[in-house]
């Protein structure tokens, strides 16, 4: 058997400028920064500086600097910037020419696999925009758990367990997709894709981040999207309706089919909230898309309910969070659990048993499937998931007593 030897060499260069010829490589892997999750080269400066003594001698040219070369780091980090928002910039650009040269040294045939994961949204469109102008067009995805559960729980902040792997070719895209079609596509596709993970037991935040590294696959590969008016579609709406798909299918897998159509918007907000974030807290342009893609105009409901805006963060409430006196006139099914459940917690039992009387929700199922589907999506610690398993569980009886309740007349 002929055996070929390759003696891989490393090379010191930006990604957006890469010392090689055009079409030079079968394949380019790369895992890019995101935006301003971690600043490298600060960290690697403690390293450098121990290496620089001890290295220094055999690789001069590495360490030509007295700390680790910044200009040219991808990252969004405004202390080397003018404002955050050029900062913001500098990172995308530099994204965008990093992919750009990837494609240049790629052989046509070639592949590229490239990691990406990022919480917020706008960091897809970013990804998205930037791989498609290289002409990188995503094949494939596949979600990876790549991050520790301690960073998972860092600061309260909703975090990600996983990267989205993405495999791209350079193929000559399709000129015009039309939206209405597009969204059949990505529907039917998702159908599958969307099965699968759930059965992987990807949940939450990744699930969606999944859904839309599988989504990208369908439209990546067109030029461009339009409506039959001739508006372009941006990717921006793209990922709307990504979600929109993907939360309806989240909402009926929570509360195991069935009842999902008989909620109101807030009630879908509320599970999908918790599924996806538990209780932390979420950037507030994260958590209005997720109360678009479940019809609920978070705008209107801030400070009215449980949805309460903290400077740019969104928490929403559980029912430790609130007081008695606040959930008066309310006849939403969250509002009415979270009353029950502060009733339930200082042992007003009849007045609790009253209010599942009078309010109606009492006696549905729908109503007891919710709490359930709830208490599924929280982690133990969680004091919300206490109160709902000690309230469940005496949940046949509760639903005789409230009957009698009922027919016994309220007051
Ligand atoms: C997400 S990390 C990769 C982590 C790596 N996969 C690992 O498991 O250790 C992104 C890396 O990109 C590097 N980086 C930032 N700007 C760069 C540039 N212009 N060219 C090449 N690499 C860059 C960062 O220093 C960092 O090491």
């Amino acid at each position: 058997m002929h055996r070929t030897l390759i003696v891989p060499t490393a090379q010191q260069s930006s990604a957006t400028e890469l010392p090689y010829p055009d079409e030079y490589f079968d394949a380019v892997f790369t895992d890019p920064p995101y935006y301003d999750n971690i600043n490298y080269s600060a960290l690697s400066d403690f390293f450098y500086v121990w290496l620089k003594r001890s290295l220094g001698d055999i690789f001069p040219e590495l360490f030509t600097t007295y700390l680790t070369p910044k200009s040219k780091e991808a990252i969004a980090n405004p202390s080397r910037a003018e404002s955050a928002e050029e900062a913001r910039k500098f990172f995308e650009d530099m994204l965008k020419k990093a992919f750009k040269e990837i494609a240049r040294v790629l052989k046509p045939n070639g592949m590229a696999i490239i990691v990406y994961t990022h919480k917020s949204t706008s960091g897809w469109e970013t990804l998205i925009n930037s791989l498609l102008e290289a002409d990188l067009v995503p094949i494939a995805s596949w979600p990876i758990h790549t991050e520790m559960k301690s960073r998972l729980l860092a600061k309260g902040n909703a975090a990600l367990a996983s990267s989205i792997y993405f495999v791209c070719r350079k193929l000559k895209r399709v000129e015009t997709g039309w939206f209405s079609e597009v969204k059949e596509e990505i529907k039917k596709y998702l159908q599958d894709r969307l099965e699968q993970l759930w059965k992987e037991g990807i949940s939450g935040a990744d699930f969606f981040i999944s859904a839309i590294g599988s989504a990208i696959v369908v439209f990546g590969k067109y030029r461009e999207i339009k409506d039959f008016q001739g508006n372009r579609i941006t990717s921006v709406k793209l990922l709307e309706y990504v979600r929109e798909v993907v939360t309806d299918y989240a909402v009926r897998q929570i509360l195991h089919n069935g009842i999902a159509e008989e909620l109101s918007p807030l009630t879908r907000f509320y599970i999908l909230w918790r599924w996806s974030y538990a209780e932390a807290r979420v950037h507030f342009d994260d958590a209005r898309k997720l109360a678009q893609s479940t019809g609920v105009d978070i705008e209107k409901e801030l400070g009215r309910g449980f949805i309460k805006k903290e400077q740019e963060y969104v928490k929403v409430l559980g029912p430790q969070d609130r007081k008695l006196e606040d959930l008066e006139d309310s006849q939403e099914l969250i509002d009415i659990l979270h009353k029950s459940l502060l009733l339930w917690k200082t042992g007003m039992k009849e007045e609790m048993k009253k209010l599942l009387a009078s309010s109606g929700w009492g006696t549905k199922e729908s109503f007891y499937r919710t709490a359930q589907a709830i208490s599924e999506t929280l982690p133990k610690e969680s004091q919300e998931k206490k109160l709902l398993e000690g309230f469940l569980s005496g949940k046949d009886r509760l639903i005789s007593e409230v009957k009698n309740t009922g027919q016994r007349g309220l007051f």
